[in-house]
């Protein structure tokens, strides 16, 4: 259901002979259009997170983009020159976006790191002492490969172990009532490397967050990021990751324009086209396109694998065409630019699914809440999108969806906080995750676990792990804890509304 079906239910209401109308349908609030009116879905089935907006609907030839940038998306990549998709050579982190991404939402948790299974969602995020990339590896690790190549990592090898953690409070709120936490240490030992590894390194999890709406956080001015890192600085209250808002460290794009970070856990990414799933489309399946003919590979993996004799005798070829094949930045283009702008397309076109049960008694007294014991400092309710006028990668520029001057609810200041939790990741820093859409997770994907690497298996394991000594949601998790039972849950109802 659309906006437009929505008014004509209300107009029903008023103007139809039942002499009362059902309140909920007589007024919607603007909070209930999480992505604005352009790009709010009412579609809150299982599909709630792969509708397309309005503004993709209002238009026939993006619709049918969509469509076609849908199936990339979805469908598995395969290893054949000659038919539909190819890629995965020499190797890849996983066939299709969607094995990581299970029906658009975040990943669930599991425990073991397997590529074929479809919804674990993991990365693994393998680091020096310093929190510094390993350089052998790539950034997103690959465990797959096309034979005779070995993959950098042999997947079988990695062990992922849940252990129990106790918080200062023995787990429990001051009314006795009782709640577990977990979470992982994941190993990896040597003999699983096929490139040499520094002496130390560690191995963290980080899982996916969802799709739907990233084309509405594009459309964000930049100034707006930039104010609100004012706006938290001068509050004070906690120190912020300043490095990532020197101008001179914001991410450099394609067409030479420097942009802060809004997207990943990472604050790594500033714009959609230059954004976590068009390189995605890139590197975790190494498909390459008319301006990235090379794979994504390391050095380490092009001079060990060239050197390995098996693959010589196997391939039939000398190190010094192996190495040149491994290395080439001249490689066919596996996809078209039709296939990229039509993916793009589909990218941008994800709507937002609606807040639901918004009038709902114990999800207003839990609003009340969420705005009163500091959950809105970081978890920021609404923003408004500026003109958005991209310019950029000439590629798709002027071809995507664009969401000018919509009131928005992503719940997140787009800004990174540590809430420095056992085993965190990357030194602490975390973007505060978008909480738009969340409570339908259950339903859409089978679902629900919370955090960078799914540790929280509900809502209020989740908020416990912002609750230690030094994290910069301390005091809010002091107030929760202090609430009544009726009130804890009146929070969770409405997160699960939003
Ligand atoms: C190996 C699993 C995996 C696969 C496959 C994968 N992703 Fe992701 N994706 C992740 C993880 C993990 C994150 C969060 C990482 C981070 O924050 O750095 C993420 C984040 C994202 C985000 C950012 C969301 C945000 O709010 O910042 C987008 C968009 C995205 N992925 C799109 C894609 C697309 C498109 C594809 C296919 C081309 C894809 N992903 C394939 C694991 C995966
Ligand atoms: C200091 C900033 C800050 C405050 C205050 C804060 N959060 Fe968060 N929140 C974060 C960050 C950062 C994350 C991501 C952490 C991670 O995944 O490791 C997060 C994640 C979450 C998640 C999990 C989202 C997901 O789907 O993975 C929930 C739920 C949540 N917060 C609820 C709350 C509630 C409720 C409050 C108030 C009691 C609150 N937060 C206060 C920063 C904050």
């Amino acid at each position: 259901m659309n906006k437009y079906s929505i008014l004509f239910l209300t107009a029903a209401g008023i103007f139809s002979c039942n002499p009362e109308p059902k309140p909920s349908i007589v007024e919607l609030s603007e909070e209930y259009y999480s992505g604005g009116v352009l790009g709010t879905t009412f579609n809150e089935t299982a599909a709630a997170y792969e509708q397309p907006t309005v503004a993709v609907e209002d238009n026939a030839a993006m619709s049918l983009a969509f469509k076609y940038g849908e199936a990339l998306f979805e469908k598995e990549f395969t290893t054949n020159p000659d038919g539909v998709r190819c890629g995965l050579g020499p190797v890849s982190v996983r066939s299709s976006c969607i094995a990581c991404h299970p029906n658009y939402g975040h990943g669930k948790r599991t425990t073991s790191y397997n590529s074929k299974e479809y919804g674990n969602g993991y990365l693994l995020v393998v680091t020096n002492a310093d929190d510094s990339y390993v350089s052998a590896l790539t950034g997103m690790p690959q465990t797959q490969a096309v034979y005779p190549f070995l993959p950098p990592i042999d997947e079988a090898q990695i062990s992922i172990n849940w252990l129990e953690y106790q918080d200062e409070w023995g787990n429990k709120f001051p009314d006795g009532e009782q709640y577990s936490l977990i979470y992982p240490e994941v190993t990896i030992p040597r003999a699983a490397f096929n490139v040499p590894m520094p002496d130390f390194y560690k191995v963290r999890l980080e899982a996916t967050i969802g799709i739907y709406g990233t084309g509405l956080i594009d459309a964000i001015p930049d100034d707006s990021l930039i104010a609100q890192y004012n706006y938290e600085k001068n509050l004070g209250y906690f120190e912020l990751n300043n490095e990532k808002y020197n101008p001179a460290n914001f991410i450099l794009e394609n067409d030479g324009t420097r942009h802060p970070g809004r997207y990943t856990y990472g604050l790594t990414r500033g714009t959609l086209q230059n954004g976590p799933g068009a390189n995605a489309i890139w590197n975790i399946t190494n498909v390459t396109r008319s301006n990235r003919r090379y794979h994504y590979i390391t050095e380490a993996y092009a001079v060990a694998m060239s050197q390995n004799a098996d693959i010589q005798q196997k391939l039939g070829k000398s190190e010094q065409e192996i190495y040149a094949y491994l290395k080439s930045q001249n490689l066919e283009s596996e996809m078209t630019d039709k296939d990229y702008q039509d993916f793009m397309v589909w990218h941008r076109g994800l709507a937002v699914p609606a807040a639901r049960n918004l009038d709902n008694k114990d999800v207003k007294r839990g609003r009340e809440i969420f705005y009163s014991i500091g959950c809105t400092t970081c978890h920021r309710p609404k923003w408004t999108t500026g003109a958005d006028n991209y310019t950029g990668d000439t590629l798709v520029a002027g071809k995507l969806p664009r969401y000018p001057y919509q009131k928005i609810y992503p719940y997140t200041d787009l800004l990174q906080h540590r809430l420095r939790m056992q085993n965190d990741i990357r030194t602490g820093w975390c973007r505060t995750t978008p909480l738009w859409g969340r409570g339908l997770s259950q339903k859409v994907t089978g679902a629900s676990d919370r955090l960078h690497d799914m540790r929280a298996r509900n809502v209020i394991e989740a908020i416990m792990w912002h609750g230690s000594q030094e994290s910069d949601a301390r005091r809010s998790v002091e107030k929760f804890r202090n609430l009544s039972k009726e009130d804890r849950e009146a929070l969770v109802k409405f997160l699960e509304s939003i």
